[in-house]
């Protein structure tokens, strides 16, 4: 090994370095990057000084984003390489021969990487590399503003992700036992804007945040609309209609029953010429009260007080 030539090398190193590391600070802005490298947070990248990686002299630099402060990260004179304390903030910063390796990303090492290979020969041109940190999306937290609605009014859900790179996706669901997991129809992004709810959006609903890295779902949401009680209705069996109302035998029993559709459910009283005759949603008939009830009965009945 020609030991003047390496000696001589390693002092051309020392002089220029100051040089070039003036031409990172103010070249960078002027020069695209030549590659952009995509990093997610707490993960790992490499980043190549050149194409062939056992290089004697380099020294990285790190320009932190929209910064002009250039930080030498990492260097080799003649084959002893170092990674520079400073390194640490980007996360667990170590060199493969000229490769930069990061692992456990922080948000801290976006910004430009600069390897410069100080060749004897000219025109050999720094390498500009760009990070970028994707965040993955965190667990949404998705939010009802009044989780027991009266029908009618207006209810909102937002969709809360706290972290995660843009554009986020946001994903809407509805899972009732009747319907099964079905999409939301009045989602808009992170928020579902309910101006007029009604019995039809009861149900557990969850959303889901979703980017180019990860996507995750929120915990289920149960919203409940208090509706009713609508217009009863009386179902008598056996079925059979007169001229004036319904009929029966004398000598058969009746079952009435009154239906009317209410969330809480409603409690149910039966009336006869204005007097309680029965509490309960079915009525069955004794005989001898039945002839005289035909076409006369009355139903009402009341929002279950205690619900
Ligand atoms: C590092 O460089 C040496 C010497 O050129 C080479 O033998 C080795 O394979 C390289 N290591 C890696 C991981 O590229
Ligand atoms: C950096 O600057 C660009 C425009 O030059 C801007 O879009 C971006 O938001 C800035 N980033 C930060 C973190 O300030
Ligand atoms: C969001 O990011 C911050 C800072 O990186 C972290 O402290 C926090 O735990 C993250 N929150 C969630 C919900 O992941
Ligand atoms: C819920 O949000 C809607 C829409 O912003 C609003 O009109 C309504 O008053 C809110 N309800 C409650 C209970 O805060
Ligand atoms: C959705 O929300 C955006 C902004 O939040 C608004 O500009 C747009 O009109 C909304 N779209 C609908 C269909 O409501
Ligand atoms: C409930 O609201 C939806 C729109 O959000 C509407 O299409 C539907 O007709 C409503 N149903 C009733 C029973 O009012
Ligand atoms: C109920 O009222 C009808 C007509 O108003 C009447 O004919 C009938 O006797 C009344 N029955 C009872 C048990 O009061």
């Amino acid at each position: 090994m020609d030991y003047g030539l390496l000696r001589a090398s390693y002092f051309w190193v020392l002089l220029t370095f100051p040089c070039i590391l003036l031409t990172v600070v103010y070249g960078q802005f002027l020069s695209k990057p030549d590659e952009t490298v995509k990093g997610v947070l707490g993960g790992r990248v490499q980043l190549e000084c050149a194409e062939f990686s056992s290089l004697l002299y380099f020294i990285w630099n790190f320009v932190k984003l929209n910064t002009s402060l250039s930080l030498p990260i990492a260097s080799s004179f003649g084959g002893s390489s170092n990674v520079h304390a400073i390194a640490a903030r980007l996360g667990d910063v170590s060199l493969i021969n000229s490769t930069l390796v990061i692992k456990n990303l922080q948000t801290s090492a976006e910004g430009t990487y600069v390897c410069q290979v100080p060749y004897e020969e000219e025109g050999v041109q720094p390498i500009y590399i760009d990070l970028v940190i994707l965040v993955p999306v965190s667990k949404p937290l998705l939010r009802i503003n009044n989780s027991a609605a009266v029908e009618g009014s207006p209810v909102m859900l937002t969709c809360l992700v706290k972290n995660g790179t843009g554009p986020i996706e946001y994903i809407w669901h509805r899972n009732t036992i009747q319907d099964g997991t079905v999409p939301v129809a009045d989602a808009n992004g992170s928020v579902v804007s309910l101006s007029s709810v009604n019995r039809t959006h009861i149900g557990w609903y969850t959303c889901t945040g979703k980017n180019e890295v990860n996507q995750e779902t929120s915990d289920k949401v149960y919203l409940d609309v208090i509706y009713g009680p609508d217009d009863p209705v009386i179902n008598i069996q056996p079925f059979a209609i007169s001229e004036t109302g319904f009929a029966a035998n004398e000598q058969e029993e009746v079952i009435m029953t009154c239906l009317a559709s209410s969330n809480p459910p409603c409690q149910y009283i039966w009336f006869y010429n204005n007097s309680q005759i029965y509490s309960g949603q079915i009525n069955m008939l004794t005989r001898s009260l039945q002839a005289s009830m035909e076409e006369t009965n009355k139903e009402s009945k009341e929002r279950n007080k205690s619900t």
